[in-house]
């Protein structure tokens, strides 16, 4: 029996966990993953506030014994005191793919000079790939749209499920092999 595919989203943000803000960047990031996922899945979705420790074991648990094949963060890579989600990622992850931050700010930099300010990076915690986005909704979908086309690929080769997505709404690239 096929196990149903979960993708956990994180918002992480000392006021959206306090109730101060409206919860929107996790939910618009869920949004943007049921617009480009043809492949069905269950959120595992959490509000948590920018405390390193609580993120990186947020983020432990979603891979390690929810079995998330994606995580996806919000918020927290900016350069003030209490941003610490890249270092959180670093803290739990057995590979970085500095490539996704490297796109992301390359693509953010043709709509806000103020892009290369995100510390956004990826990385690989055992079967799951964990990506940061920064925490506006419009960055979110600019920089999700950037990346999105090699996540499917990146999580066929760290053997998690096969994931297919709407060619009308993003184009998603897997070499052929040979
Ligand atoms: N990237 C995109 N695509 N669009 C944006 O508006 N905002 C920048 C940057 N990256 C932005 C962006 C700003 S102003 C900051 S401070 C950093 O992301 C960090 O954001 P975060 O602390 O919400 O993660």
């Amino acid at each position: 029996m096929n196990q149903a595919v979960k993708i956990g989203v994180i918002n992480i943000s000392d006021r959206a966990s306090a109730g101060v803000y409206e919860d929107i960047p996790g939910k618009a990031a869920v949004a943007l993953l049921r617009e480009y996922l043809i492949t069905p899945f269950e959120p595992v979705y959490r509000v948590i506030a920018d405390e390193r420790d609580e993120i990186a074991a947020t983020l432990s648990r979603m891979a390690d014994v929810e079995g998330c094949c994606l995580v996806i963060t919000t918020g927290g890579t900016g350069p003030a005191p209490r941003d610490v989600t890249p270092e959180a990622t670093e803290d739990v992850c057995d590979m970085m793919l500095p490539g996704f931050g490297e796109l992301m700010r390359a693509v953010s930099l043709k709509y806000v000079p103020t892009a290369i300010l995100s510390r956004q990076t990826a990385g690989i915690r055992g079967n799951t790939l964990i990506v940061n986005l920064p925490g506006k909704p419009k960055a979110i979908r600019e920089c999700l749209e950037a990346v999105f086309p090699a996540i499917p690929y990146c999580i066929d080769l760290i053997d998690g499920p096969f994931l297919e997505a709407y060619p009308e709404k993003i184009t998603v690239f897997r070499p052929k092999s040979g």
